[in-house]
């Protein structure tokens, strides 16, 4: 069986602005593995697909970075990182660097691409002029930033958008008029309900969603000197949390904007999904549940771009499996056994036992509360 794991950049129908063929679905999210030129190439080199840029801004002098600046969240057992916080801020580089690495870039990888992850204050003419720039240097599309949480919101920029979806169809529209090439809006979790910003970018033009952007979070407090963490000169501040703590959420928001693109006539629009991606089965569950492509940006940044041969070589082998030839043939093949809680019940709404567990809460024991919750775990 010959198995395909090309996809199209943008949009899953030809009527939309771009159907660049990717080579994998696999995209280094924006953030530290895409910093700068080398480390793109490296990720371009070891076969990532594609690859959003680190956020920028039309002045990079406002960008004042602190370290430590991350923090880790381990699993008591096995000391793996199952959640990351970061205070990082967008891309602290000269645009003029960074038009000259876009330029560079598309020659040295005419087929991967490109996506340059774009911030600016609440002015048209900002914007405008940052879009204009980086598609002159060659970019295949843009993300909007609208989703940062930390920092630039105190400047009104990233989340500060992304929470309020007027703002974000403004954005987006101003963007829409700016540029013929894609643009995916980049969404923030720290909202009460997804779908609103999501439609109002959808509405505004854009072909695509990012989702999700980190969640805003206190990773921990260091029992020493009781400051929380990470710690700069004595003091903290809320972070963005991600890897893979944040999946399931992710996940689940993927669905609530999957069925509300497909209620509001935008079901020929795409998602790329972020967030807690580190191996293949995370990137198909993503897939499973209806993303185009998937990010990931604490995977690399833990485990190197060398990660992406994973990706690739488990992705084929369950499409293999499941006798799939193409990502089309299962992309959001899960989303139809999401119901209602009640649906979960007998047809006379009696109790249903998929698995053996106990019959009534009577049956709890205190000495048995570990095997027992086992018991009734599905894995
Ligand atoms: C250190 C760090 C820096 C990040 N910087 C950016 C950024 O500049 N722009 C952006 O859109 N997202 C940024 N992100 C968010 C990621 O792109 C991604 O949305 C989030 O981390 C969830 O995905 P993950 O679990 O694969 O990391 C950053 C994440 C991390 C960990």
């Amino acid at each position: 069986m010959t198995i395909d794991l090309t996809t199209k950049f943008s949009g899953l129908s030809s009527g939309l602005r771009s159907n660049i063929q990717m080579i994998n679905p696999f995209i280094v999210g924006s953030g530290p593995p895409t910093t700068n030129r080398a480390t793109i190439a490296k990720a371009f080199r070891e076969g990532w697909g594609g690859a959003v840029a680190k956020t920028i801004s039309l002045d990079h002098e406002k960008v004042k970075n602190v370290s430590p600046r991350y923090g880790k969240l381990y699993s008591r057992e096995h000391h793996d990182v199952v959640g990351f916080e970061n205070i990082e801020l967008i891309s602290d580089r000269p645009l003029s660097l960074w038009l000259d690495d876009f330029r560079q870039l598309k020659r040295e990888f005419p087929d991967r691409v490109l996506i340059a992850s774009i911030m600016e204050e609440h002015a048209e003419e900002r914007w405008r002029e940052l879009v204009q720039k980086c598609e002159a240097a060659g970019v295949d599309g843009f993300e909007l930033n609208l989703s940062c949480p930390h920092g630039l919101p105190e400047r009104k920029m990233g989340a500060a958008m992304g929470q309020d979806p007027q703002l974000v169809h403004e954005v987006t529209a101003w963007v829409r008029k700016a540029t013929p090439k894609p643009i995916w809006a980049k969404l923030t979790p720290n909202v009460g309900d997804i779908t609103m910003p999501a439609l109002s970018a959808l509405k505004a033009g854009a072909e695509g969603l990012s989702m999700i952007n980190t969640i805003l979070s206190v990773i921990g407090v260091d029992l020493t000197t009781l400051r929380p963490l990470p710690t700069v000169g004595g003091l903290s501040t809320f972070g963005g949390y991600s890897s893979i703590a944040v999946k399931p959420i992710s996940l689940r928001m993927l669905v609530q904007v999957m069925r509300a693109m497909q209620e509001h006539g935008f079901a020929d629009r795409s998602i790329s999904g972020i967030g807690g991606v580190t191996c293949a089965r995370d990137a198909i569950e993503y897939l499973l549940l209806g993303a185009s492509t998937v990010q990931a940006c604490t995977g690399p940044m833990l485990q190197g771009f060398a990660m992406i041969h994973e990706l690739t070589s488990g992705l084929a082998k369950f499409m293999e499996q499941h006798g799939f030839q193409s990502i089309d043939a299962f992309r959001g093949h899960s989303i139809q056994y999401l119901t209602r809680f009640s649906h979960l019940l007998g047809e006379e709404g009696e109790t249903n036992h998929a698995q053996p567990g106990l019959a009534s809460d009577d049956q709890w024991s205190g000495d048995k509360i570990n095997s027992q919750t086992g018991s009734m775990s599905s894995n």
